[in-house]
C-alpha cells in the first residue's frame, strides 16, 4: 500500500510512515495529512462498486464510511475496522428553510442521523481504526461534546479504553450523558477548550495515549467521506455551494480534500464553493479571512456562544481550512445568537431539526443570499453536523422565551412554540383547541 503521512505545509512536505504516532510535522511543527498514491484510480468501476456494496450485508460495505474505503485507503489490514454502521445520512429538502435562508430550494445532509448523532462518527471511525491497528489501549480526545461522545462509543465498542476532557459546565447534557453512558472515563476540567487541548497534548505523549482530536489526520480521511457520500447519492452531480459550521475547523478540511481528490481523479467535474459559517463571538477564522491576510492568524481568548459545540477560539485545523477555502473560491461568515437560534427553529419546522451548531449554516445562507454572494437559484448543500436532541435545554429555552445570549441580552423566541398549561377539563381545552 503506498500510503504516508505528509506535512501540509507546502515549504516542508516532510513525509512519514502511516503507521507513526504523530499529530505534527516534527521538522516543522505543521499540521500531517495522510496522501497516497492514487494512479490506479478506476472512478467509474469505483462508482458502480460503491452502488452494489450497498446492497451487500457485510458491515464494511453498509457502513456509509467504509463503503468508499479506496478513498481513504491508510489500514492496510481491515479487521482492525471499529464500525458502528456510520454514515448513511439523508439529503433532505426542506422549502420552508430555502425560504427563510432567500434560496428557491436547499437539501440538507443531515450528518445528525449518525450513530451517536453527529457527523464526528464519520471521522471516528477511521481514528478508532487506526488506533486498534496501532496497538493503543487507551485513547483521549478534548471536546465540546459531540466528539467525546463518538469517541467513547467507538472506543468502548472497539475494546478500546475512552479518556475524556471537557470544559466544565460548558457542553450540553445530552452530550456529556453520552459519554458517561458509553463508558467513557470523563474528566471536566476548569478550563476552556483550547486550554484543555493543549493540556491533553502534553498528557497523551507522556501517558502513550492515542490523541482522537481532528488534528489525528485518520479522522480527517473518515470525514471525507460526507462528500464522497453526499456525491454518490447525487449522482455526482456537484452543487454550487457547501455550507457548513466551523469550530475547530477539521471539518471544512476534511471536506476540501475530499473534493480535491475526487476532482483529481475524476469522480466529479468541479469543485464547489464552501462556506464556513462561525459564530460571531467565537469567529476567529471570519475575522482572519475578513481581514484578507493582511492581520496573522489570532486565537480568541475567551470564546462566546450558545451553540458549544463551535465555541473553540483558537481553531487547530485553520491552515488547513484556510486552503480549502481559498481553493474552492469559498466564503467565510459569522452568525449572532439571535439569527442561530431563529434559524434553528426555521430548521425544526421544516420536521428536520438539529444542534444550535448546525443551524448557523442557514442563519448565514441568509446573510449570503442578502448579500448577493449565493444566488436565489443556486444549488445549495448545508450540513447539518448534529441531532436536534442533542441540546433539548436550549429548544426549550428559546420556545419559551427564556433563552439569553452570552452576555445577558434577551434572545427574541420569533418563532416561539411554547407548550400551554391547561387544566383538566375537556371543555376549556375544547374551547381553547377549537
Ligand atoms: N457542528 C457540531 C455539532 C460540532 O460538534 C462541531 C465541532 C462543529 C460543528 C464544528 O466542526 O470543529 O470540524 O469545525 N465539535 C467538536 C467537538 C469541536 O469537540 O465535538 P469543526
Amino acid at each position: 500500500m503506498h500510503a504516508h503521512l505528509v506535512c501540509f505545509d507546502p515549504a516542508c512536505r516532510a513525509q512519514f510512515d502511516i503507521r507513526e504516532v504523530l499529530y505534527n510535522c516534527p521538522k516543522c511543527g505543521g499540521l500531517l495529512e495522510a496522501d497516497y498514491d492514487f494512479s490506479a484510480l478506476d472512478a467509474p468501476a469505483l462508482k458502480r462498486l460503491w452502488r452494489e456494496r450497498r446492497m451487500d450485508n457485510a458491515p464494511l460495505n453498509q457502513s456509509g464510511v467504509w463503503r468508499y474505503r479506496e478513498l481513504f485507503p491508510f489500514l492496510d489490514d481491515l479487521q482492525h475496522v471499529v464500525t458502528l454502521r456510520e454514515g448513511n445520512t439523508p439529503l433532505l429538502p426542506a422549502p420552508r428553510a430555502a425560504a427563510y435562508g432567500g434560496l428557491r430550494d436547499i437539501t440538507f445532509k443531515h450528518q445528525g442521523f449518525n450513530p451517536t448523532g453527529s457527523f464526528k462518527d464519520n471521522g471516528m471511525t477511521g481514528g478508532a481504526s487506526q488506533a486498534r491497528l496501532l496497538g493503543m489501549k487507551r485513547v483521549a480526545c478534548v471536546s465540546t461534546g459531540n466528539t467525546s461522545a463518538s469517541m467513547a462509543a467507538y472506543a468502548s465498542a472497539g475494546g478500546l479504553a475512552p479518556l475524556i476532557f471537557i470544559p466544565n459546565g460548558n457542553i450540553s447534557y445530552g452530550k456529556l450523558a453520552q459519554a458517561l453512558e458509553y463508558g467513557a472515563k470523563t474528566y471536566q476540567v476548569e478550563a476552556n477548550f483550547d486550554q484543555i487541548l493543549a493540556l491533553v497534548r502534553t498528557l497523551a505523549e507522556r501517558l502513550g495515549i492515542y490523541l482522537l482530536n481532528s488534528i489525528n489526520p485518520f479522522r480527517i480521511e473518515g470525514q471525507k467521506s460526507i462528500v464522497i457520500e453526499m456525491m454518490d447519492q447525487r449522482d455526482w452531480r456537484v452543487p454550487d455551494w457547501i455550507v457548513l459550521p466551523g469550530g475547530n475547523l477539521g471539518n471544512v478540511s476534511a471536506f476540501g480534500k475530499g473534493l480535491r481528490e475526487m476532482l483529481a481523479h475524476g469522480f466529479i467535474d468541479k469543485l464547489p464553493r464552501l462556506a464556513v459559517v462561525q459564530a460571531e463571538g467565537s469567529s476567529p477564522f471570519y475575522d482572519y479571512m475578513a481581514a484578507k491576510g493582511s492581520n496573522p492568524f489570532t486565537a480568541q481568548c475567551h470564546p462566546k456562544t450558545l451553540a458549544t459545540a463551535i465555541k473553540i477560539g483558537d481553531p487547530v485545523s485553520w491552515p488547513k481550512a484556510q486552503f480549502e477555502i481559498e481553493t474552492t473560491n469559498g466564503v467565510v461568515e459569522r452568525a449572532s445568537e439571535q439569527e442561530i437560534a431563529d434559524a434553528k427553529a426555521t430548521i425544526g419546522a421544516c420536521g428536520i431539526g438539529c444542534e444550535p451548531a448546525s443551524a448557523a449554516t442557514l442563519a448565514g445562507i441568509r446573510k449570503l443570499t442578502a448579500a448577493g454572494v449565493i444566488d436565489r437559484d443556486a444549488d445549495v448543500v448545508a450540513v447539518l453536523t448534529g441531532n436536534l436532541l442533542k441540546d433539548p435545554d436550549y429548544i426549550y429555552r428559546y420556545h419559551t422565551g427564556q433563552l439569553t445570549a452570552p452576555d445577558g441580552s434577551p434572545i427574541a423566541a420569533n418563532f416561539g412554540n411554547k407548550p400551554v398549561l391547561v387544566e383538566n377539563n375537556a371543555e376549556t381545552l375544547a374551547a381553547l383547541i377549537g
